[in-house]
């Protein structure tokens, strides 16, 4: 097995700290995954052209027409169960190796995130606006597609609360994130916010924004860098997940960057119409459904300044038939239920039909060192845009 080496992970205060025989079992599942999506994903394609097209063919009287019959083709072929079971049995391995540090340092987890919450602005932070904010709301509701299933098998998903003020779905999911993409988003897990905010920066360099949401932000690690790429903007960032606010919050005092966290719904929030100049979320659309993702398009309509500018990065979804049904491994065995979906909708006749006159989806292409190769040395992102 081929030992990958990633950008080391930084060791911030509010991430657990494994002990020996726990870092060696975390380093084993990034490898393990990284073997897998290197050395194992490819042979799905030989097994497919093959194997598992022709017995299609035969038994069906035609060739598979699109990724519904590549899944059928393919469900049935040893080769591809054989990498499905690894696949998922690498999910499994990657929570139970970050949940055993993040339960030994549970206590003290929560008490770093209450002293950050409890800390107060000193006159000098809030000169500076350095000190950022968190707001939770007890009565929000968890949207069906959260609360249904555990995403990505995550145990009780982004929102559940174990024990008071709890932080866990924070910490375990900022460590597993890393292990999840074998370290391709960098020593914090800050690559989307940072390829995005670059994006954006060419794209309108004139658009300088003085208050930004991020929306579906979990731990924050994809805001940060909003923050330090528009120093003088308010950052805001909401989520409906209260742990994972709870140490976004907690993670971004301790690293030294503002931002102002809070638990809301994107399909309906608190703020005042006209409240941003831009609106950005990373890999959150996928994660909703068919009717959130009409009401997520009108209130970003809303929240909107005239003029402002919305953003909302998404993973690639495979451009032919056989890589989509690769892609979609994730909807069918881990959780992640509506991404499927995903890989036909027409994300700017929805923005249209919110109101946006112009909105676009963008396939942006972005080549990596290979430290940071999330599937291949270029991935294609897609990024739905468009101005108010
Ligand atoms: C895959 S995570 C992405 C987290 C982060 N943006 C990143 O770049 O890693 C998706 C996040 O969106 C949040 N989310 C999903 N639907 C939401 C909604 N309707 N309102 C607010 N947050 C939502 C989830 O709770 C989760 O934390």
């Amino acid at each position: 097995m081929t030992l990958v080496s990633a950008p080391r992970f930084e060791r911030h205060k509010m991430l657990p700290q494994p002990s020996h025989d726990e870092q060696s079992r975390q380093a084993f599942v990034k490898s393990f995954r990284g073997h897998l999506a290197s050395k194992v994903v490819p042979g799905n394609y030989l097994a497919y052209e093959h194997r598992a097209r022709h017995r299609f063919e035969r038994e069906q009287g035609h060739a598979p027409r699109d990724r519904h019959d590549i899944r059928r083709a393919m469900e049935a072929d040893p080769y591809y169960q054989f990498w499905s079971a690894m696949q998922r049995r690498s999910q499994e391995l990657m929570w139970e190796a970050v949940i055993d540090p993040t339960e030994r340092e549970w206590s003290q987890l929560i008490e770093q995130s209450r002293e950050a919450a409890a800390s107060r602005p000193t006159r000098r932070s809030r000169a500076k606006q350095l000190q950022g904010s968190l707001e939770l709301d007890p009565t929000l509701a968890i949207p069906r597609y959260h609360a249904a299933v555990d995403i990505h098998l995550q145990p009780g998903g982004y929102h559940t609360d174990f024990i008071e003020d709890d932080v866990a779905a924070g910490a375990i999911y900022d460590r597993a994130l890393n292990i999840y993409l074998n370290g391709a988003l960098g020593p914090r897990n800050a690559l989307m916010g940072e390829m995005l905010a670059e994006y954006f920066a060419s794209r309108w360099p004139e658009h300088k924004p003085r208050r930004i949401l991020d929306m579906g932000c979990a731990i924050g690690n994809s805001t940060l860098p909003w923050a330090a790429q528009y120093p003088h903007a308010e950052v805001h960032a909401i989520d409906v997940g209260a742990p994972v606010l709870r140490y976004a919050h907690a993670r971004a005092v301790t690293l030294g960057v503002p931002v102002h966290f809070s638990q809301q719904n994107a399909e309906q929030t608190r703020y005042d119409n006209g409240s941003f100049d831009l609106i950005v979320s990373h890999i959150m659309l996928h994660e909703t459904s068919k009717t959130a993702l009409t009401r997520i398009m009108t209130e970003c309509f809303r929240l909107l300044a005239p003029g402002g500018l919305m953003l909302h990065l998404e993973i690639p979804r495979g451009t032919s038939a056989l890589e989509q049904f690769l892609f979609n491994w994730e909807s069918y065995n881990n959780n992640e239920t509506f991404g499927a979906y995903m890989t036909d909708v027409d994300l700017p006749a929805i923005a249209r039909l919110a109101g946006f006159a112009a909105p676009e989806l963008v396939r942006h292409r972005v080549e990596r060192a290979p430290e940071q190769q999330l599937y291949s040395n270029e991935t294609i992102w897609n990024i739905l845009l468009a101005r108010r």
